[in-house]
């Protein structure tokens, strides 16, 4: 290669058509999903929008806008009337998803309908799986955590996306949905899924926070990634259909990885915190939010996403 003055990189970065045309990386609605929370009474969320919840109205409404507006997914979550320490909620033919998705299947047929499968907001304790003596007991996790997600196929769901980090989750879900059928509903697995501080707005918006301990002894440790590649390993092997990183932008190294590693697609959940933190840093007239979400957004691309789950899904329908 040549070097200056012969090379000059700046001659593709002169015009918006030139830079258009050397692009590498491009986002595109189709790739994005949009996660909604349904509850029996609607929270309004003035400082962070997306992570208001809906009632099934309320659902069916802002569906039918980001819809009309060209989101292609959306991924729901739950919270239910009532908790409890076998996380009935999550798998009851009544439960909150399981109406919403009922109500949402016929309306909007072409509307990818994934489901976060996990039991953090609908047990009492907030855990992710069941408690005995004070610890989230793996095993008996699992046949709750495979209920649910059979109850989400039946009730309509296009994609189950397990989110809870038990051992053997996705092999218990995928004996499960082909015990009833369900061989052709697949499983985006939250493979990378780790012990975050990032989840923080989530929790609040999901009424999900742990009422004792923290999630460690589930979710991944923030400084291995040997051990992501383990977990994306053993969820293919299980029977994943897709795998995700999460969160995105403290992991881009970690997107990397699992992309170079494997040749399934691969999601990275852009999570509530990265979210807020751009919101509020836009509030206080620091950042331009727009441009912030776009270059975070092409960056978790440029990493290795296909697809990203992101807050902003709805804003991009508008910014694209
Ligand atoms: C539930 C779940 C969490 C998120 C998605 N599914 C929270 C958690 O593990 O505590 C976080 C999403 C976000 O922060 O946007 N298991």
């Amino acid at each position: 290669m040549s070097s200056f003055p012969v090379t000059r990189l700046r001659r593709f970065r002169r015009t918006p058509s030139l830079r258009a045309l050397v692009r590498e990386t491009r986002l595109q609605l189709d790739e994005l999903v949009l996660p909604l929370f349904v509850a029996p009474e609607p929270l309004p969320n003035e400082a962070l929008p997306a992570l208001q919840r809906f009632d099934l109205d309320g659902l069916l409404r802002e569906v039918e806008a980001v819809g009309s507006a060209g989101v292609r997914a959306v991924l729901l979550f739950g919270v239910p009337p009532e908790k409890d320490e076998q996380a009935s909620g999550a798998w009851a033919e009544e439960g909150i998803v399981q109406q919403a998705l009922r109500a949402l299947r016929p309306r909007f047929p072409e509307l990818v309908l994934v489901t976060d499968v996990c039991l953090c907001e609908y047990t009492s304790h907030g855990h992710c799986g069941v408690v005995v003596d004070g610890e989230v007991d793996n095993d008996r996790s699992l046949e709750l955590l495979a209920r649910t997600a059979v109850s989400h196929a039946e009730a309509g769901a296009d994609v189950v996306a397990p989110s809870d980090m038990m051992d053997g989750r996705v092999g218990a879900i995928r004996d499960a949905l082909d015990e009833h059928g369900f061989e052709s509903t697949p499983i985006l697995a939250y493979s990378a899924k780790y012990a975050s501080a990032f989840y923080g707005p989530f929790r609040e918006a999901a009424g999900s926070a742990p009422a004792f301990g923290d999630r460690r002894s589930y979710q991944l440790d923030p400084a291995n990634l040997r051990e992501a590649l383990r977990e994306c390993e053993l969820d293919l092997e299980e029977g994943a259909d897709a795998i995700m990183v999460k969160p995105a932008l403290s992991y881009l190294d970690v997107i990397r990885a699992v992309r170079e590693a494997f040749d399934a697609p691969l999601a990275a959940y852009n999570v509530s915190g990265e979210y807020a933190l751009v919101k509020a840093a836009a509030r206080a007239g620091w950042i331009d939010e727009r441009a912030a979400a776009l270059e975070s957004l092409t960056a978790i691309k440029r990493a290795g996403a296909d697809l990203i789950i992101s807050y902003w899904t709805k804003d991009l329908a508008g910014w694209l």
